[in-house]
């Protein structure tokens, strides 16, 4: 595979670093690499496979020559630049939630839906992050027994919220501990010892965006509109990594011996299946894997399933699956001889 010429745009951001990371430990063929981050944070540097890089604002020239250019800046910079990296010969990973549920924009998850992403048109959606490390979850079952319903719980942790919100809970906590009034920023109400029963804005059907989300992302990524996807999502005050309490019900019966096997050997999947071992928010944190534990059956229902389902948000959950949604795009070129075609002509 050839060299490309990558831009990471929020480079600065939790994901963004993430990215920079991830970019490196996979050794992605990158020949070129500039990071992007608000007008605020140019001139400062990052670092980037042990050398520094210096952060740049964006402008009309930001992306030229780029071709690959992976996105964590927020909804609003991606709806204004995505459009001039794609015009400039870029195809983007966006990690925001400005394009995923857009006619022609693929939901990616490589372990579930790999052949969307050759369908695009310059712009891969990268999931919400709750939504990918269940969908990866879910997959074997649904391949072995059909999904007509999920009822999900989660327990996601600060860093979700980005850099600010990870350094709330650092200062809140102490602040609680010393018996001084906590100064909060990011949240709506104290994140420290606590757990708030909202991730993101609560709608007019009483839902949040967050919960809505899960119920969009998993009926595209799984081209099936007919799934019930009913969600709860919680913030908890842990630094890394998202937990869920994952029901499903399937259309056939389940056999759970079946099912293991599958988890076993699925992409992407860590199943811990010893006698009390199940997977926690600390032991994913930094791993790319989504890990699956207190797996059971239904005593009452042989189509309920139920799964503890653990991953790290800024890994799997955002940056990894954005990288490895890059790598496709990379490996497709290389099988096809399309090097010099990385997009597709309209
Ligand atoms: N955190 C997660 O677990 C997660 C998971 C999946 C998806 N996402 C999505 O990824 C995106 C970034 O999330 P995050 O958690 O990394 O947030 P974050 O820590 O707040 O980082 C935001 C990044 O965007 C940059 N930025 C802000 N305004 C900009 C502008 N005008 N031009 C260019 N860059 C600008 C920031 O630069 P400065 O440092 O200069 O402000 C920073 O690098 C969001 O869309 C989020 O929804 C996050």
């Amino acid at each position: 595979m050839r060299d490309r010429v990558v831009a990471v745009v929020g480079a600065t951001g939790a994901v963004g670093q993430e990215m920079l990371r991830v970019l490196a430990e996979r050794r992605f063929p990158v020949g070129e690499l500039r990071a992007f981050a608000s007008p605020r944070s140019a001139g400062t540097r990052v670092v980037f496979a042990g050398r520094e890089i210096v952060v740049r604002a964006l402008d009309a020239h930001a992306f030229d020559g780029v071709e690959v250019a992976l996105f964590s800046a927020g909804a609003d910079r991606a709806r204004e630049w995505a459009p001039v990296a794609v015009r400039a010969g870029a195809v983007v990973v966006d990690n925001s939630s400005a394009f995923r549920l857009q006619d022609g924009v693929p939901l990616v998850v490589p372990e579930v839906n790999p052949a969307d992403a050759h369908q695009h048109r310059g712009i891969i959606a990268n999931p919400n992050c709750s939504t990918i490390q269940m969908v990866v979850a879910l997959r074997p079952l649904r391949d072995l027994f059909g999904l007509r319903r999920i009822t999900v719980a989660t327990y996601q942790s600060v860093s979700g919220t980005g850099a600010r919100a990870i350094r709330e809970l650092e200062r809140t906590s102490r602040e609680y501990l010393a018996g001084a009034a906590e100064t909060r920023e990011v949240y709506p109400r104290p994140i420290a010892f606590d757990v708030l029963p909202q991730v993101a804005d609560i709608g007019a059907d009483g839902h949040t965006v967050e919960e809505n989300k899960m119920r969009d992302e998993t009926r595209k990524i799984f081209a099936d509109s007919s799934i019930v996807v009913h969600a709860t999502c919680a913030r908890v005050p842990v630094f890394r990594s998202h937990s869920e309490a994952v029901v499903a019900e399937t259309e056939r019966p389940v056999d759970l011996a079946t099912l293991c096997r599958a988890l076993r050997s699925a992409p992407g999947l860590v199943l811990r299946e010893e006698a009390g071992q199940y997977p926690m928010a600390r032991e994913a944190a930094g791993r790319d894997e989504v890990f699956v534990g207190r797996l059971r059956g239904s005593a009452d229902d042989p189509r309920v399933v139920s799964m503890w389902v653990v991953s790290d948000n800024l890994r799997k959950g955002a940056a990894t699956n954005a990288v490895q949604i890059a790598e496709l795009l990379c490996q497709h070129a290389a099988a096809t001889g399309e090097a010099g075609r990385w997009q597709p002509r309209s």
